[in-house]
């Protein structure tokens, strides 16, 4: 037997090319390439890239410039580029980097193994009508690993001001029902316990029930819910708009609904928000978050925030940091507006950088203050922890509480996929430590 091809992945971005990359794995692994994760051994490279700020884009390319000494040595590496860099940039990338054998598209992965075969075009990036999930060998989980990501909806039609995901992903799709239920069936018959449901604009999602009417995304979720062995869901990315009562309500009546909602704000300012084209003022977003947590009262809340957007005054920022104040997050992440080529602010003046760039500290120091004083505030608290690994240090285990914080225990008996009960016992920068009940 031929010693079978290696391929290595490296994964940029946001949780759905994690689940894309897993995927295309699995889609080579029908033409006999294995996973390895060591890079210099591999017979194919694939750089899943992120194309949502300026930085993320440009790693890209620096690895590419690291890879040009492998391909010297190794003319038979392939390179391929794919995700979200690979939809904006297309062509682009072969002409600046030529050792890139091959560039595919989110919406185009499936024909990976066909064009790895040199059967296929070079470079591929259309929005085809067939959906790609039908030509793709089901999503199996090899790792078994407990928790896993499954995409129930692509593609973005909000087309806030500043980014690049309508463009890169394209126009807003739902998968169906029946192909959702029977990958998540699939996933926990093969181990899984937590599965965290994926889309850009994921509770947005919509489609046709069993007797034909149509769903919103809390009766989804409750069907997931009805699955036997399977334990937990979650969900990400959600856009305030499209928080239903439907949905809010499976989060007061559906147990398997972990008490966390990760639900981007962005801004603070009304101006601002108006100027993004959020189509939301922040009293709205600080009312659903009230709907919310009376839904919900123990919901840990999460969001992104964007420091400097064009045409942000010192008072739009203040306003910002009010919001924070008002709402308390458990963690958030906020990030330096980075214009991006096509999106509608791209042209717009930009805030000097050292001023976006306190600006940017200072909200980041108001997160952390928060995320500090919420993992305090668990020490001492009981919660279930879903355990997924071993830790660095012997005999020690991780896993993620109900509020999506990493825990760690000492315990030896403790093996992956085990839900266990834990008394929080202190708090460290990113993790809480415990021990077992
Ligand atoms: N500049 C800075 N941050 C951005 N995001 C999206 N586009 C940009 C941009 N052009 C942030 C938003 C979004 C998160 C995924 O990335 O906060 O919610
Ligand atoms: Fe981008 Fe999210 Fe706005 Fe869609 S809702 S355009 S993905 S920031």
């Amino acid at each position: 037997m031929a010693e079978p091809k290696k391929l290595f992945i490296k994964t940029y971005g946001c949780q759905m090319n994690v689940y894309d990359s897993s995927r295309m794995a699995e889609a080579m692994g029908e033409d006999g390439y294995v996973l390895t994760e060591n890079q210099a051994e591999a017979d194919m490279v694939l750089l899943n890239t992120c194309h949502i700020r300026e930085k993320a884009a440009e790693k890209l390319y620096s690895d590419l410039g690291r890879l040009k000494p492998f391909k010297a040595e190794k003319p038979d590496l392939k390179i391929a580029v794919a995700g979200c860099v690979a939809q904006a940039e297309g062509e682009e990338i072969v002409n600046r980097m030529p050792l890139v054998d091959l560039v595919v598209g989110p919406q185009s992965y499936h024909h990976l193994p066909a064009m790895a075969r040199g059967e296929g075009p070079r470079v591929l990036t259309e929005f085809p009508a067939e959906d790609k999930f039908d030509h793709l060998p089901q999503n199996r989980a090899t790792r078994r690993a407990p928790t896993a990501f499954l995409t129930v909806q692509e593609g973005c039609d909000k087309f806030c001001a500043f980014c690049v995901v309508p463009y890169t992903r394209g126009a807003e799709v739902s998968r169906p029902v029946d192909r959702i239920l029977k990958e998540a069936r699939d996933l926990v018959a093969r181990g899984v316990r937590e599965i965290t449901l994926l889309g850009q604009n994921v509770n947005g999602w919509h489609g046709l029930g069993d007797s034909g009417r149509e769903w919103h995304f809390g009766r989804l979720i409750r069907a997931i819910a009805e699955i036997d062995g399977l334990d937990r869901i979650r969900y990400t990315t959600s856009h305030p708009n499209d928080m239903t009562d439907d949905l809010i309500e499976a989060h007061g009546a559906e147990p398997k609904l972990m008490p966390y909602l990760h639900l981007p704000v962005q801004s603070g300012s009304d101006r601002i928000l108006k100027a993004m084209n959020r189509r939301h003022t922040a009293v709205d977003y600080l009312r659903l978050i009230e709907r919310i947590r009376a839904a919900r009262p123990d919901i840990l809340l999460t969001s992104d925030f964007i420091a400097g957007f064009p045409g942000e005054t010192d008072q739009d920022h203040a306003d910002t940091l009010k919001l924070i104040e008002d709402v308390g997050y458990g963690t958030a992440f906020s990030f330096k507006y980075s214009p991006r080529p096509g999106t509608p602010a791209a042209g717009r003046e930009c805030v000097p950088d050292a001023v976006a760039d306190a600006r940017l500290q200072e909200m980041q120091a108001l997160l952390n203050r928060q995320q500090k004083a919420t993992q305090d505030g668990m020490i001492g608290q009981r919660v279930n922890v879903l355990f997924e690994k071993s830790g660095r240090e012997a005999g020690q285990m991780i896993g993620k509480s109900d509020y999506l914080h990493s825990v760690f225990v000492a315990a030896s008996d403790i093996q992956a996929g085990d839900l266990r009960e834990v008394e929080i016992t202190h708090s460290a920068t990113n993790s809480l430590g415990g021990r077992l009940i």
